[in-house]
């Protein structure tokens, strides 16, 4: 049997299990408790298939995705987008992070921005804003919670929020580079919550 296959055999039996669905979608090496882990090969965010053959509609507690959105188009971010509101329960959530793009360090935006140098960044497709991503999820029928990000007079505005509803680790509190105060890496956090 196909390596994917496999894997997707396991996502189910553990879906199975899981009272209190929480999921962790393109997420790399990422681990957490009490979270399942997807990537690409076992969900992709832009496969109907992938979702409808695993998940009920309005089945699912939180939706978790740390610096995943920029890897998509604006369109199919919004397709991604729309696809979780469905599978998401009333009052469940998406939680996304992804590059800001209003961050005031220049060096920042070199590395992050489609085509730059921080790692990863060849394939970034976009670079997200407060505005446009908040845009995109009420588009995509979200009520939107931002919770961490530079406004455009670069001032960092934040939220407090729980680790426990979707750790961001390359946010304020939890990326070890900010030691000291100094915010030098933060990402643009936000939650869709499905009215
Ligand atoms: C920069 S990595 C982030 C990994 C992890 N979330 C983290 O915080 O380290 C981007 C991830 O997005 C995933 N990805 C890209 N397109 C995707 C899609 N259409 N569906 C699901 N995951 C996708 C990639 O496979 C990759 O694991």
């Amino acid at each position: 049997m196909p390596k994917h296959q496999i894997k997707r055999l396991i996502l189910r039996w553990r879906l199975a299990r899981a009272r209190d669905l929480r999921l962790m979608v393109g997420a790399g090496m990422s681990r957490q408790i009490g979270w399942i882990s997807t990537n690409i090969n076992s969900l992709n965010l832009l496969d109907e298939a992938d979702w409808r053959t695993i998940f009920a509609e309005g089945s699912i507690a939180a939706i978790l995705a740390e610096h995943v959105w920029e890897h998509l188009r604006p369109a199919d971010g919004l397709e991604a987008a729309r696809r979780c509101r469905r599978y998401l329960r009333p009052g469940g959530h998406l939680r996304i992070a992804v590059p800001d793009g209003l961050h005031p360090d220049p060096d920042y935006i070199a590395a992050v921005r489609p085509g730059g140098s921080g790692a990863g960044a060849a394939d970034h497709k976009v670079l997200y804003t407060y505005r446009t991503l908040g845009a995109l999820l009420e588009q995509a029928g979200f009520t939107v919670r931002p919770l961490e990000y530079f406004d455009a007079a670069g001032s960092f505005q934040s939220s407090e929020w729980s680790p426990a509803d979707g750790m961001v680790l390359r946010s304020r509190h939890f990326d070890p580079r900010n030691g000291g105060g100094r915010l030098v890496y933060t990402s643009l956090i936000m939650d869709g919550v499905r009215p």
